[in-house]
């Protein structure tokens, strides 16, 4: 899906004109990885022994399956006119340094920053992006992103954002049946909808009179449904499109894990945008 999207946006971008000349379009990939995509585990302490999560995913399969997201971005024709690789781990920076390699004619453009994605992707949202356009692809673990980054990427007007959101791997796990919630989840869920809001979206508070005075009761009424609903709604509170039915990556026996939300921040750019992103997302969920 990545690939097709790319594919089009460069193609879309070709000649458009920014004062004159083509926009610079820039790939972004905030949790670039090593260029090759690997099965994903639940570390322990995550809430289980170390697991893997997409078994499908480790099958034996065509060597172009197995493409991560950096290699897919760099497979892209036409090309983009630059690619930003950030990654926290020193290893998959030298991985990424090798896959620069593997691209002579766009070993210039290549940008491989060792770092930690929210800093790096909050200060490049600072500068001047008007002649400038990016495809953002926002690939975590769990739950590491931080909405203010979502909201310095919206602010930009000139970013789309490809988001994997932790909907059964990360936000699930943490809404307790009973409402009670440690300080320390209550704090990552805030950081990751940027509002504590989202306690009233997920809970309801039925007060029942008995003989005795007033008893409280807090339900969990979030299912997996309400939870992307009311995240895809926090990004329609930044952008000025976003995909209203983001495609669900569940692993082999059913369970979703990841929500891929799209979203497009240029508001001349997004019907456009949506309209490819929507198509790609309508075909994988046939
Ligand atoms: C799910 S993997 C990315 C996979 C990649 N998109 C692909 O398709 O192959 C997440 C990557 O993000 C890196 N990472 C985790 N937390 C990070 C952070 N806060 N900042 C930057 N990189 C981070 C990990 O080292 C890991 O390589």
């Amino acid at each position: 899906m990545l690939a097709g999207y790319l594919r089009s946006y460069t193609t879309a971008l070709k000649d458009k004109p920014s004062r004159n000349r083509p926009f610079v379009k820039t790939y972004i990939d905030a949790f670039a990885g090593t260029g090759y995509r690997e099965g994903r585990h639940v570390a322990p302490g995550d809430g289980g022994s170390s697991r893997l999560l997409l078994p499908d995913l480790a099958q034996q399969e065509p060597q172009d399956l197995l493409d991560g997201s950096a290699r897919i971005a760099l497979k892209t024709q036409p090309p983009f006119d630059n690619y930003l690789f950030i990654e926290r781990s020193e290893a998959r920076c030298e991985d990424l340094e090798t896959l620069r390699g593997e691209f002579p004619e766009l070993t210039s453009a290549i940008r491989i920053r060792r770092g930690e994605a929210n800093a790096e992707i909050q200060d490049l949202c600072k500068g001047d992006w008007r002649s400038r356009r990016a495809v953002l692809f926002l690939d975590p673990y769990g739950m590491q992103v931080e909405w203010e980054t979502i909201a310095a990427v919206a602010g930009t007007k000139a970013i789309d954002t490809w988001i994997l959101f932790p909907l059964g791997i990360g936000v699930n796990r943490l809404l307790t049946r009973s409402g009670d919630i440690p300080e320390s989840w209550r704090r990552c869920l805030d950081g990751l909808f940027g509002t504590p809001d989202w306690f009233d979206e997920f809970y309801r508070v039925e007060r029942t009179s008995t003989l005795f005075g007033h008893e409280e009761e807090t339900i969990k009424r979030a299912s997996k449904d309400t939870i992307g609903r009311y995240f895809v709604s926090r990004l329609r509170s930044v952008f000025p499109a976003v995909s209203e039915r983001p495609l669900v990556l569940s692993n082999s026996s059913n369970c979703p894990l990841y929500l891929l939300c799209f979203a497009a921040s240029n508001e001349r750019g997004a019907p456009i945008a949506l309209r490819i992103a929507n198509h790609l997302l309508s075909k994988r969920m046939e």
